[in-house]
C-alpha cells in the first residue's frame, strides 16, 4: 500500500489503512499505560553531538508522549548497527525500523534519487529546503520503494555543503586534485563526480575513512565540516578546501510495514511530529558546522577559501546534464530546483 496520502503531513486522518498491525519494532512491557511498548530502532552513523541524533532523540520522546507510551525510539549512533549500506538492507528486511541515510546510497534502490545528489545543483540552503519541503513534488520519489523494498522516506534533511579535504595540500583548482585518492559515498554518481573533478574515486563506508587516511590508502575525502572534525579526519588531512561541490540530503527512513502497523491515531501523531524533527535537525546543523570548523582550526586544520569553483563546476556539468535528462520524473525535480534557486539565489 502506498503511504503517501498518510504522509502528507498535516493531512492526517484522511486515509484509513486496512492493513492489520504487522510492523516491526521490539516490544517491552514498560509502556506508561502498563501495556506493551514498541521500540523502533533508529540507526545513525555519526556521533551523539550531531543535530540529527538530537532531533531523533527528541522525536522519540515526543512519540512516547503522543502515544501514551505505546511507541518509542532507541537511537544507535556511531555506526553501531553497521554502515548505511548494510543497515538499509536490514531496514528493508524488517530488523531495523528507522535510519538516517545519505542521499547517494538511495540511488542503489531508485536511480531517480540522483537528482538531489548532483554537484552544484542547489544555489542556497533555502532553495534546498524549499524543494525538500514540497511534499507534492517529492510524493512519487519518497514513496517509490514501499511495495518493493519496505522503505518509506519521511523527510529529506539539509546535510551541509561538501568540500574536498586532503593531506597533500590545498585544492584550489582541478590540477591540485589530479590523481589524488579521494573517498566518496557508495554510489555511481559520486564516483563519476570525483573522477570528473580529476581525482581517483574510492567509494567506502564512512567508518572506514579514518584508518584509510591514516594508512595512506586515501589522500583525502570530501564531506562537510562536521564529519571532518567529529570523525577526526582533521587530525590527518589538514587542508580543507571550499570546492563547495555538493549540497546533498540525508533522509530519515522508516520501514513501511512498521508505519503501516501503527494504529491510525498513533501513526497520525507520529507523522505530525516529523516537520519539527526536520526543522530541528536542519537548524542545529548550521551551528554544528561553525563549532566543527572552530575545533578543526584549533587542531591546526587550514580552511582554504580561494578555490576556483567555476572550474570544478564546468568539469562536472556533463554528469548533471546526462543524469537529469534521463526521464520526465528527473526533469521535473530538476526544474523545481531551478525555480527554488531563482527564488533563493546564493548569498
Ligand atoms: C555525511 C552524511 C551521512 C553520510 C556521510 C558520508 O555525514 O550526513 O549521511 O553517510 O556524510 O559521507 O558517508
Amino acid at each position: 500500500m502506498k503511504l503517501s496520502k498518510v504522509i502528507l503531513a498535516g493531512t492526517v486522518g484522511l486515509v484509513s489503512l486496512s492493513m492489520a498491525a504487522c510492523g516491526g519494532g521490539s516490544s517491552s512491557g514498560d509502556s506508561s499505560g502498563g501495556g506493551q511498548q514498541t521500540v523502533f530502532k533508529l540507526a545513525f552513523n555519526q556521533t551523539e553531538e550531531h543535530p540529527q541524533y538530537l532531533a531523533a532523540v527528541e522525536l522519540g520522546k515526543k512519540l512516547e508522549e503522543a502515544t501514551d507510551g505505546r511507541y518509542s525510539i532507541k537511537v544507535y549512533p556511531n555506526e553501531q548497527l553497521g554502515t548505511q549500506t548494510d543497515v538499509v538492507q536490514n531496514l528493508s528486511n524488517g530488523t531495523v525500523e528507522m535510519m538516517y541515510i545519505g542521499g547517494p546510497v538511495m540511488e542503489g534502490f531508485n536511480k531517480d534519487f540522483i537528482v538531489y545528489n548532483l554537484p552544484y545543483v542547489f544555489d542556497s540552503i533555502e532553495a534546498q529546503q524549499e524543494v525538500f519541503r514540497d511534499q507534492e513534488l517529492n510524493d512519487e520519489l519518497f514513496h517509490s520503494l514501499e511495495a518493493s523494498k519496505n522503505i518509506t522516506v519521511l523527510a529529506a534533511l539539509h546535510a551541509g555543503v561538501r568540500n574536498v579535504y586532503s593531506s597533500k595540500g590545498p585544492v584550489r583548482e582541478p590540477s591540485d586534485l589530479s590523481g589524488q585518492k579521494i573517498r566518496v559515498q557508495q554510489s555511481d554518481s559520486q564516483v563519476k563526480m570525483i573522477e570528473l573533478m580529476g581525482a581517483v574515486a574510492s567509494p567506502m563506508g564512512q567508518g572506514d575513512v579514518y584508518s584509510a587516511l591514516q594508512t595512506g590508502v586515501l589522500d583525502g575525502a570530501e564531506n562537510n565540516e562536521t564529519v571532518y572534525d567529529s570523525l577526526k579526519h582533521d587530525e590527518i588531512a589538514k587542508y580543507y578546501s571550499y570546492t563547495k561541490h555538493l549540497m546533498i540530503p540525508d533522509y530519515l527512513l522508516i520501514s513501511s510495514k512498521a508505519l503501516e502497523g501503527m494504529d491510525d491515531a498513533d501513526r497520525e501523531a507520529f507523522l505530525a511530529l516529523i516537520p519539527d524533527t526536520q526543522d530541528m535537525a536542519d537548524t542545529g546543523f548550521l551551528d554544528f558546522v561553525e563549532e566543527s570548523k572552530a575545533n578543526a582550526e584549533s587542531l591546526g586544520a587550514e580552511f582554504v577559501e580561494d578555490v576556483d569553483t567555476a572550474a570544478f563546476k564546468e568539469l562536472v556539468q556533463p554528469l548533471v546534464d546526462e543524469s537529469v535528462n534521463e526521464n520526465d520524473a528527473r526533469k521535473a525535480l530538476y526544474a523545481a530546483i531551478q525555480e527554488a534557486n531563482a527564488a533563493h539565489p546564493a548569498s
